[in-house]
């Protein structure tokens, strides 16, 4: 079982005197990947403009550890879609029988998806995290990745 409190002051220390918001997540990312056993991909996606100008936002891909990933995922579609629409914590422990799952990594199988919240709670982000092995992240996970995603957004304010 992962230790949320040692893995969040790591974070913070981490963290700590440096601004700059790529390094920050690049290393939470990182973080995450070395830490959390049985992860094959750790990493970020942001809201952001659509390529048409016509478009509605979507969620781009940002700082991850893992394979190659899909760059752009629509609002409401896929997990990392959906927890964005619902805005909330998504818990997948068999991505296969998620309607829609969009599989950037085949050895995927179990997933989580954090939403990573701005001014009026408006969801900016989300932490996405995916494992090799079915029903991975268990409620203890969703708890101390909310409390990680909840001080990171403190860092990502302006
Ligand atoms: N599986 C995600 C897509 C992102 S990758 O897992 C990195 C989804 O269904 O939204």
């Amino acid at each position: 079982m992962t230790d949320y409190t040692l893995l969040n002051a790591q974070l913070e220390s981490l963290l700590e005197d440096e601004p700059d918001r790529t390094a920050n997540l690049a290393n939470a990312a990182a973080l995450l990947k070395a830490e959390l056993p049985q992860v094959n991909w750790a990493g970020f996606y942001f809201v952001g403009p659509s390529r048409s100008p016509t478009g509605r936002e979507e969620l781009i891909l940002g700082p991850f550890q893992g394979l190659p990933a899909c760059i752009r995922l629509p609002f409401g579609q896929g997990v990392c879609g959906t927890a964005w629409a619902r805005n909330e914590t998504l818990v997948v422990p068999d991505v296969h029988t998620f309607p829609g799952h969009i599989a950037c990594d085949s050895a995927s199988q179990s997933e989580i998806v954090v939403p990573l919240r701005g001014e009026g709670n408006l969801v900016v982000g989300v932490l996405d995290l995916d494992s090799p092995v079915k029903g991975r992240f268990t409620d203890d996970d969703r708890r101390g990745l909310e409390a990680f995603c909840q001080f990171l957004e403190t860092r990502l304010r302006p």
